[in-house]
């Protein structure tokens, strides 16, 4: 990756929120690597410890030198002062992720997303840091029915979520009208990989699915499995972040991350059960179909031009490539 060598040629010093959550961990671990100064936020609310000790495993003693964490809050302006400290740059994960568990307690999601984030620009902002990237997402586009998904057309929010992240994004353009201060939010398309959490109520499917083929459970797809989504790689938007990061913008503004494919849930059954196959588990149960999910949207694709043309974002690995790739992590977890 070009602008991996564009990093190694001086240190800079990023904050990652949410560093030891799945996107966050990911991204310490590339900027770890390419010799950067990191601190990370994080408050384990869905986080590990165990995903940070992986990173440390992942890079030399020197480098792990290179990162300090901060058991802290976003809720709380005075742990995102202390961590935005002589920051170069933001990257924002931290948040409550899932729509049904923004559902269940929307105040709790309401609190971390809106609250903690505006938190963390006027954080970002006092501290004035270079440039801000923050994790918005492709709810967003609520049920707008247009495919491909174009940055300028969005529809109502469907759930607490993507309220949340909508908000974010309004919040982002006003810092950038009142105090010249300049954001970029990527729209995140269901990222997936390694250290993506595959317990709990709410895991995102792929981990979900892989960890019940893996112990022969069970597979419920929710609706006919004709739902489809467009699966990103994590090591692709770990990419748009950091090009993001370097991008020469001079206004706030937000990106798809995505493949621009779309997958459905049943093409995705499919393709965890070869790649499970390849790794010789053999999963021979057929899928049961429930109720459709309240607050899912039922497809997904992202038009990727826009990042591809403005930020250089070049997206390496197509969803049968971060299947394989993540695999290993699935059945080392079981
Ligand atoms: N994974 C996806 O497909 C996807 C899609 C769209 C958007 N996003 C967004 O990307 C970001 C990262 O998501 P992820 O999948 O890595 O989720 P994750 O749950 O693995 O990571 C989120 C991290 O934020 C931390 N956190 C939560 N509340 C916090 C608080 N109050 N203070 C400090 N830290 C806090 C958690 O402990 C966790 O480590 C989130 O903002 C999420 O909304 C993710």
């Amino acid at each position: 990756m070009d602008v991996l060598q564009q990093l190694q040629s001086a240190s800079k010093r990023w904050l990652v929120t949410g560093c030891a959550g799945f996107i966050g961990s990911n991204l310490i671990e590339t900027l770890l690597k390419a010799n950067q100064q990191v601190v990370g936020l994080d408050n384990f609310a869905t986080g590990h410890q165990r995903n940070l000790d992986e990173v440390q495993q992942l890079v030399s003693p020197e480098q792990w030198a290179n990162f300090q964490f901060i058991n802290g809050d976003i809720r709380n302006l005075t742990d995102c002062q202390q961590a935005c400290a002589g920051v170069d740059f933001v990257l924002h994960q931290a948040a409550l992720g899932s729509v049904p568990r923004s559902i269940a307690d929307p105040i709790a999601t309401n609190n971390t997303n809106i609250n903690g984030f505006l938190n963390m620009l006027v954080a970002a902002r006092d501290a004035k840091v270079q440039r801000f990237v923050y994790a918005a997402s492709s709810s967003t586009y609520g049920d707008h029915p247009a495919l491909p998904k174009v940055e300028d057309v969005i529809g109502k929010p469907l759930s607490p979520y993507a309220i949340t992240k909508f908000v974010n994004e309004l919040y982002a353009d006003v810092f950038s009208r009142s105090y010249g201060f300049h954001s970029i939010g990527l729209r995140y398309f269901n990222v997936f990989g390694p250290r993506q959490d595959p317990n709990g109520a709410y895991a995102a499917v792929i981990p979900k699915w892989t960890a019940a083929m893996i112990a022969n459970q069970p597979v419920v797809i929710n609706g006919d499995g004709e739902t489809s989504r467009d699966f990103c790689f994590v090591a692709n938007a770990v990419q748009a972040n950091i090009r993001a990061a370097l991008a020469n913008l001079e206004h706030s503004d937000v990106f798809n991350v995505a493949l621009g494919d779309r997958t459905t849930l049943n093409e995705l059954f499919s393709a965890i059960a070869q790649s499970l196959a390849d790794n010789n588990i053999h999963y021979t149960q057929q899928p049961t179909y429930a109720d459709f999910r309240a607050g899912d949207v039922r497809h997904s694709q992202a038009d990727i031009s826009k990042a591809k043309q403005q930020l250089g974002y070049a997206p390496e690995y197509r969803i049968n490539d971060g299947i394989k790739l993540a695999m290993p992590w699935y059945i080392q977890q079981h």
